[in-house]
């Protein structure tokens, strides 16, 4: 089974051709909004999230988190309280996959995340999102829910993403507004993955 599957920052990943995998898309379906496998901003944000930690035992939600590893990272390495939000249900059964194989417990709340609200926001500390903002709309959407978290209390913001326009145009915003760092990442071999990162702590 080894060949199916890959080591990334402590956690074991399935490659789409790992036979539990098919399994599971014979079963549900394949995810419709992107949601259909494990996209490379979850290595950035993992591999920033390792040089830059979130406090232990945070209560984490991830947004768009389709098989859901860069938050599994965070219960696994920072003892987390997940939850894992996605608008597509059918991604959580490769997360609650993902979840069990590296041992971690997860929520799983199915929800579009222009529509959490300030008092859902109440409930975290951290909010993280990888390869989430890849259509012009999704920029403003975004904008607003992390000016939402902040109004809630939520202390830290950390997203990444290849470098769409979208992104860029959310990130710029944020930079301008509300004091967010924005930068180029890179993780090294083996994984050779870059992008762009924003990091917004607030006090
Ligand atoms: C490109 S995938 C990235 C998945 C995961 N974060 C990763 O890095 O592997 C985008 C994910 O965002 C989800 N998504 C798209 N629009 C959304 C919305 N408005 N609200 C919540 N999730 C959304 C999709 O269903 C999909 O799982």
């Amino acid at each position: 089974m080894a060949t199916h599957e890959r080591s990334i920052f402590g956690l074991t990943v399935c490659k789409n051709s790992h036979p539990d995998i098919r399994k599971i898309r014979r079963e549900t379906g394949d995810p419709s909004i992107h949601g259909n496998k494990f996209w490379k901003s979850s290595i950035l944000l993992m591999d920033y999230l390792q040089e830059y930690p979130l406090r232990k035992r945070a209560r984490v939600l991830e947004v768009g988190c389709g098989w859901g590893l860069a938050g599994i990272f965070c219960a696994k390495h920072f003892n987390a309280r997940l939850t894992s939000l996605d608008a597509d249900s059918s991604v959580f059964p490769y997360l609650e996959y993902h979840a069990e194989l590296n041992g971690i417990g997860v929520n799983t709340w199915r929800c579009r995340y222009e529509k959490i609200r300030m008092a859902d926001l109440e409930q975290f500390d951290v909010i993280i999102g990888a390869d989430i903002c890849f259509w012009d709309q999704m920029s403003d959407m975004l904008y607003n829910l992390i000016s939402r978290a902040r109004r809630a209390g939520v202390s830290r913001v950390v997203m990444t993403d290849p470098g769409r326009p979208p992104f860029r145009t959310m990130a710029e915003r944020l930079m301008h507004k509300q004091g967010a760092e924005y930068f180029d990442w890179h993780s090294a071999h083996p994984h050779n993955a870059s992008g762009i990162l924003v990091n917004l702590s607030f006090s």
